[in-house]
């Protein structure tokens, strides 16, 4: 059962006893602060700096390691933080904090490691912290104490042991910079009614609770925790639990809110927020004119029936007795699971009917659903250790569609699925640089090695295979796995093996499910070598075979696999419309007498693509296949539509299949009028963009689409009355037709921003189609239409809105506009710092704009590293946006060098990024040798 947590009757004496004392402590402080406010700032200039050791690179000392040893565990933090909103003497914003914690020791030992970074410690008697021995127990005298820069520990030697069974309480006294770096506590700062506002919160995961109090800051290292926070009246302070006192302290123009204790937790899911933000009830906190503007209407709705789908789903209720959700104008990633108080950017969680398209709906819909996803899955039962990060964020990234899907029954949320999650996991999973979801306990260490998992392999192929289990095992039976699963480890923390465990005990119990393998056995091969296969079934004989796939037919790979890249699959498939039985391909090659089928039937495989694989077949069955699409395309699912389209494009990609046969699933798409087929035909046909834009395949290729596209437009244009109303797929249609010149297109799009730039209170463009009409206008325009762009970019005060000018501002064609728009990046009055690196890569994606974008990364490569610090995960981002269009032998050998020249900087979260750009550059290159010319001639003569 669930190991649940209670501190003993003394234990909860002494407790109170050292509350109290903090407490004192605490008050002592605040008057120190009244009354000699620039006192403090001096003490917290002064304070003592703490001697930093360098690291031998031999060492073995436990300080040099990053893994905290399993001598202690932490059982519960008094924690109390003071963040000042205002700069003190030295022009600095600070917090001062106490902070005890009680643990246990487990193994004899002399030696205390807490993380700690960036806080300068009070001294008491000569060392950075106070030792007692609860119970009677005596604590051994401090030796020495200092702090570890590499590791960020402050390392504590003591005189004598610690006795193994014995609880011993660790108190720190500190300040730290409160600055606006988007890590740890940190400030953020907006505008309201033309006055500037300054919030003080929080963003610890992965590393950065250190940086707000000394912690145990592993997530195996769960522990209670008893916050307080002291804040200025009027303004209001939230964490993870609910506030249980708030303390007005007399005299002073300050209170001190007292947080209930928490469930048992990890320290990258605390969170604390100052701010004079407003909410609305289940409470959705925001600055108060978006809350006014009822922009937290829709996270409001959406909130409780998401919670309502996942106690059922899981079958446990919510583990907490409150749910705040919070959004933040200076926030790194998209969201962030804090447990009982998840905090997200503004895009990611306020909407605006007015000015908001259906596209931020759909996003809001999903960050909710994945975070509150998260509060069972991730914060209930957290993973031992970073190198299962894959489980916790693949999971939230497979049922956030169930849970959208629940919230918004009408959106076909789950097949999205296949663009966002199994497409792109396909894209960086085909190549060598690729590597295995699960990673070893001991090669993930580094805070920049744990911010590198946070990537597409653990998000989205993650997703994938975990969408796959629960298909083969069924929904129900992976639920009911789940759910006892939940309950062994709730309040602790699990290996995915613990997973496998337990849904295998859910196929045992289920009679009528049959596995040709255990859950485990079948799963490793899957998560413990990289890659997918590509199943090819030939019907004329019912052969059904698998290869490793990968994009460079030639490729060496390097990483051996103990499965010899070969997997277990399960197949669902079709026989000209009629579903078959699942099979499993269990070898590499093998003879399935149902898929060898006559010659007026087709076989369709990966059916409602559940599976992580791709398909090829005989030409035979391509061919009527396409026959298929051509005459009545809706017998074939629209998640395998789109599947069939990028499968081929990829397989051509990879010299498996004929370019043409790839092009030829694209014509289809004149009867098309489904938004994920269109989608993934877009995003593959981009690619063809980004390689022919800058040669004479252009035209022909630009008249092709110009004819497939012009249906789509039309039908729209007629059944939606002149675009009022309007889904997904118009959206693509306007921003295909534009792109392609359609008649009437440019002419339209554009007269709707000249309306605008006429009379800018009313912007009566369609929320649905603004980014296409921002960007078109502004890439057609020139500086008039650009800084008008900028200046409404300023003046949003709906962030969904700013994001939109933000990325049609990259649009321009004109090149100082352009490098202008760079330079703002560094200027975090101009562009948020949270969004700098999102602008780079939108100017990156304008042909014009690559080569600046490019340059300005390669000089300012130090900078970027300095600026974010080498922990933070953006660089992956960058380099892919940077580096997407190389195609050419010159590109590629300005890579190499750029990885040559920085190899001492280094590349951080980046480096995987730097790697698969060479590797695809080097792909196309290749490819682009045999292709060009077939792709010409088909273009040629599809077109004529
Ligand atoms: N735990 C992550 C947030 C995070 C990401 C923290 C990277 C530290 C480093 C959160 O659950 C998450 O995955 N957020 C996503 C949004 C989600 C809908 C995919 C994000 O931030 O993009
Ligand atoms: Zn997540």
């Amino acid at each position: 059962m669930g190991k649940g947590y209670y501190i003993s009757k003394h234990l909860a004496t002494a407790a109170m006893v050292l509350a109290a004392i903090a407490l004192v402590t605490i008050i002592a402080l605040s008057v120190v602060y009244n009354r000699e406010k620039s006192k403090n700032a001096a003490k917290f200039s002064k304070a003592t700096t703490l001697p930093v050791f360098p690291t031998p690179k031999t060492s073995n000392e436990p300080w040099d390691k990053y893994r905290l040893p399993d001598t202690l565990s932490p059982q519960y933090y008094n924690v109390t933080l003071w963040p000042r909103l205002v700069k003190n003497a030295n022009g600095m914003y600070i917090f001062t904090g106490i902070s005890g914690v009680m643990f246990t020791c487990e193994k004899k030992t002399d030696l205390i490691l807490i993380h700690s970074n960036k806080l300068n410690l009070t001294v008491f008697k000569g060392h950075h912290a106070k030792l007692t021995g609860l119970s009677g127990v005596t604590a051994p005298a401090i030796k020495t104490t200092w702090f570890q820069s590499e590791t960020q520990y402050l390392v504590i030697q003591l005189e004598g042991k610690l006795k193994p069974g014995k609880d011993y309480w660790l108190y720190t006294e500190f300040t730290g910079e409160l600055a606006d770096d988007l890590e740890g506590f940190y400030r953020s700062e907006y505008m309201e009614n033309g006055e500037k506002k300054i919030i003080a919160i929080t963003q610890m995961q992965a590393t950065y609770a250190r940086k707000a109090f000394p912690c145990f800051d592993e997530p195996g290292m769960k522990a209670v925790f008893h916050i307080t926070l002291i804040h200025d009246r009027g303004t209001t302070a939230l964490s993870n639990s609910q506030e249980i006192k708030n303390v007005i302290i007399d005299g002073m123009a300050i209170t001190r809110t007292i947080f209930g204790p928490t469930k048992r937790m990890s320290t990258y899911l605390i969170a604390f927020v100052v701010s004079d933000f407003t909410y609305i009830d289940v409470r959705i906190w925001a600055r108060k004119k978006a809350i006014e503007d009822r922009q937290g209407d829709y996270a409001l709705n959406i909130t409780q029936p998401i919670l309502e789908f996942f106690e059922k789903y899981y079958n446990t209720s919510y583990p907490l007795s409150k749910s705040d959700q919070i959004a933040l104008p200076d926030f790194n990633s998209g969201a962030m699971e804090n447990w009982g108080l998840v905090a997200y950017r503004e895009t990611a969680l306020l909407y605006d009917p007015r000015t908001s398209a259906n596209g931020n709906k759909q996003r809001i819909v999903t960050v909710v659903s994945h975070e509150l996803a998260h509060m069972w899955f991730g914060n209930l039962v957290t993973v031992k250790w970073w190198n299962d990060l894959w489980l916790n964020e693949g999971f939230a990234s497979y049922v956030e569609y169930l849970g959208a899907d629940y919230a918004e029954p009408t959106w076909n949320m789950k097949d999205q699925t296949i663009l966002y999650d199994l497409q792109s996991a396909f894209a960086v999973d085909s190549l060598t640089s690729s590597h295995p979801l699960s990673r070893k306990e001991e090669e993930v260490n580094t805070p920049s090695e744990i911010s590198e998992m946070f990537n597409t392999i653990s998000y989205s192929k993650g997703a994938a295979v975990l969408k796959m289990l629960s298909e083969f095992l069924t929904e129900s039976v992976f639920a009911k796995g789940l759910s006892n699963y939940l309950k062994q480890f709730a309040f602790g923390s699990s290996v995915h093996s613990d997973l496998w465990e337990y849904l295998q005990k859910a196929v045992d119990q289920t009679p009528g499910i049959k596995l040709p393998y255990s859950v485990h056995e079948i799963m490793n091969r899957w998560i413990l070598q990289m890659g997918f296969p590509v199943v090819t079934i030939d019907t004329r004989t019912g052969n059904v075979s698998q290869k490793h796939f990968l994009l460079e037919p030639e490729a060496v790979v390097d990483r051996k696999s103990e499965f010899n890249y070969e997997w277990f699959v399960p197949i669902k498939w079709m026989k000209k419309g009629q579903v078959q039985d699942q099979l499993w391909l269990l070898q590499k090659s093998a003879i399935h007498k149902p898929m060898k089928v006559s010659k007026n039937e087709w076989v369709l495989a990966n059916l409602h693509v559940s599976g992580y694989f791709r398909v090829n077949y005989d030409l035979g069955n391509w061919e009527r296949l396409l026959s298929q699409l051509e005459s009545n395309h809706q017998v074939i699912p629209v998640v395998n539509r789109a599947q069939i389209l990028d499968d081929a494009f990829n397989l051509a990609r990879a010299s498996i299949i004929n370019i043409t046969l790839a092009l030829r699933t694209t014509k289809y798409l004149l009867h098309e009028r489904e938004y994920i087929p269109w989608e993934a035909a877009l995003r593959n046909l981009n690619y063809f963009f980004q390689l022919f834009d800058r040669s004479e395949v252009y035209g022909a290729m630009q008249a092709y689409l110009k004819k497939q596209v012009k249906p789509l437009f039309e039908y729209f244009g007629t059944i939606s009355s002149n675009w009022t109303t309007i889904f997904m797929s118009h959206i693509i249609a306007l921003s295909l037709a534009c792109s392609t010149g359609v008649e009437g297109c440019r002419e339209l799009t554009r007269s709707w921003f000249k309306k605008w730039m006429q009379n800018p209170p009313n912007n009566a463009i369609h929320p649905n189609l603004r980014s296409t009409v921002y960007c078109n206008a502004i890439a057609a325009g020139g500086a008039e239409e650009w800084n008008f762009g900028w200046q409404m970019f300023q003046k949003a005060t709906v962030a969904a809105e700013a994001v939109k000018l933000r990325s049609a501002l990259a649009c321009t064609k004109v090149p100082w506009l352009l490098n202008r728009y760079l330079e703002y990046t560094m200027n975090p009055e101009k562009i948020r710092k949270q969004d700098a690196t999102s602008t780079i890569g939108y100017i990156a994606s304008n042909i014009i704009g690559q080569p600046l974008a490019w340059d300005f990364v390669r000089a300012n490569w130090d900078y970027f590293f300095k600026l974010y610090g080498t922990g933070s995960f953006i660089f992956s981002g960058l380099i892919r946006d940077v580096t997407y269009r190389f195609c050419t032998p010159f590109e590629l050998s300005q890579l190499k060098r750029f990885q040559k020249d920085n190899a001492e900087t280094g590349f951080g979260s980046g480096t995987q990024a730097l790697q698969q750009a060479i590797e695809k550059t080097t792909a196309k290159i290749k490819w682009l040798e045999g292709n060009k010319e077939p792709v010409l001639q088909w273009f040629l003569s599809e077109s004529a």
